[in-house]
């Protein structure tokens, strides 16, 4: 068995297709990774196409620091005064819900943290908040949370690090539609909406009053900002706590991915091991099979954090790329996995890798003893599943007489398990995965920190938008031109 320790987790790569020394031996880190290393934990570590530090690891101090910031102060004020009841909205009443509108990195980190971290809330809050997220352009998702709030108790979070997404004020002008009946435009800008952004002018602009700004610097990506004022519906959903002791986990897996020697350093094997499927084998995708139905949103949050920094065909200084960089990060946790795509993992013709993340234990506070025991008895059928699964995936089952029968294997994975699914462990994971996700950037020459695919895709969707609502003949492809004429009408 091989396996490595830290931070309260333990990867175990006994799965993957080759030793920890020879994986070593073989993919070697550029020679200013460590500097590079060191420059990140600092903050120092340049994102060359945008020139600004990339400073993601400091947020996961602001709140430990002695001789608090004022920032820190005002994320705090905020979440105690919501959490305890004491944020009345303009006609008087105190606020029960709270909407997080953003997409992103400012949806999927807080809405898979606020989901993941809700049992720990353990403040004593008088006032449980209804937390809820809003990310689709459509409106699907706003349509289906409207009526399950009310304007004059709701206060909306506007979470977007440019303060300029399309997609967040899409949904944020039909809410300021929406709440009319029951407040004027001024008493909901004044009383129900809080802007979480890196650009305080453009929160100013729009009217929201500066004790309800909560800002974070423009090196913390999207992507990597949970950590930040943009975990403020985690905080809302689990309590100050809670939130703190995430950033305490998130911490102590900077201190060993910073420390750890390579043999051992969980986040650089997970990256190496990733570069060698990806490079040496040709696999190129990974599957994240999380065994724990409070990490159900992880595959989502990953396919974001890795495959927006590292799918790409261009050096950091700009020159075109002939080796596989990023792969397609894919999944779903596991045990529903199991019922849906596990039948082409065992037995399709592809080749995949996988991550299993596994929570081997789960304390049940709240219930009765006997409740207890059942949730324990369901937590180690889930260890059962998601150890079976990843054997047979790995050693196959041959039945030569029955090709029907025949379960190939032979499919590389990690399993990256913990303890117990807590505060700290929930952040220690999410920064190895950060980490894992740096180091292959390095290795591959990238620059992990920009997006320049999705910038372009923006382009061309504004150009698309521009010409539905423009009565000209539209000029794009026969299909396009066709559908664009369809959704006029
Ligand atoms: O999709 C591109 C992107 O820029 C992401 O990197 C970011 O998380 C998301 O859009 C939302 O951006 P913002 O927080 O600025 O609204």
């Amino acid at each position: 068995m091989a396996s490595v320790t830290g931070a309260g987790l333990t990867l175990d790569v006994s799965y993957q297709a080759i030793e920890i020394p020879g994986l070593l031996k073989q993919l070697q880190l550029p020679e200013n990774f460590d500097a590079y290393r060191r420059q990140l934990l600092k903050g120092e570590y340049l994102n060359v196409s945008e020139q600004r530090n990339v400073t993601h690891s400091l947020c996961r101090s602001i709140h430990a620091v002695t001789g608090r910031s004022e920032k820190a102060t005002r994320f705090d004020d905020i979440v105690q005064k919501l959490r305890s009841g004491r944020w009345l909205g303009a006609t008087g009443k105190p606020v029960t819900a709270v909407v997080n509108i953003g997409v992103g990195g400012s949806d999927l980190g807080p809405n898979m943290g606020a989901f993941a971290l809700k049992e720990f809330a353990n403040d004593a809050a008088l006032n449980e908040l209804d937390v809820h997220f809003v990310s689709s352009m459509d409106g699907g998702q706003l349509y289906a949370v409207l009526p399950l709030i009310d304007p004059e108790t709701t206060v909306f979070i506007i979470a977007s690090k440019s303060f300029g997404t399309i997609d967040t004020f899409a949904n944020v002008n039909t809410v300021r539609e929406w709440i009319k009946p029951q407040l004027t435009e001024q008493q909901w800008l004044a009383q129900h909406v809080i802007g979480v952004s890196s650009n305080g002018v453009k929160m100013s602009d729009y009217g929201i009053p500066a004790a309800h700004q909560l800002t974070f610097g423009e090196g913390v990506g999207g992507r990597l900002s949970l950590w930040s004022a943009i975990g403020l519906s985690i905080a809302l959903s689990c309590g100050l706590y809670t939130f703190e002791r995430m950033l305490t986990g998130a911490r102590a897996m900077d201190k060993h991915f910073g420390e750890a020697p390579a043999a051992e350093n969980i986040p650089l094997l997970m990256a190496l091991y990733g570069i060698y499927n990806r490079n040496e084998l040709g696999i190129n995708n990974l599957a994240v099979l999380p065994y724990d139905g409070r990490l159900r949103m992880l595959p989502s949050y990953l396919q974001q954090l890795d495959m927006e920094s590292n799918g790409k065909q261009a050096t950091a200084d700009n020159k075109a790329i002939d080796y596989a960089t990023g792969p397609i990060i894919w999944g779903d946790f596991g045990p529903n996995g199991q019922h849906a795509f596990f039948q082409h993992l065992h037995q399709g013709f592809d080749a995949f890798a996988a991550d299993f993340v596994l929570v081997l234990k789960r304390q049940a506070p709240g219930f009765s003893s006997a409740v207890a025991a059942k949730l324990a008895e369901q937590q180690q059928l889930s260890v059962a599943n998601c150890l079976a699964h990843r054997q047979l995936m790995k050693f196959g089952a041959a039945n030569e007489a029955s090709p029907r029968d025949h379960y190939p294997g032979g499919h590389p994975s990690n399993l990256l398990y913990m303890d117990e699914l807590t505060p700290e462990t929930f952040g220690a994971l999410i920064a190895a995965y950060e980490h894992k996700v740096f180091v292959q950037g390095v290795y591959w020459q990238l620059n992990s920190f920009d997006q320049p695919g999705v910038e372009m895709g923006k382009k061309c969707a504004l150009d698309i938008l521009a010409s539905l609502e423009g009565g000209n003949e539209p000029a794009f492809d026969e299909s396009t031109n066709e559908l664009i004429k369809k959704a006029r009408t």
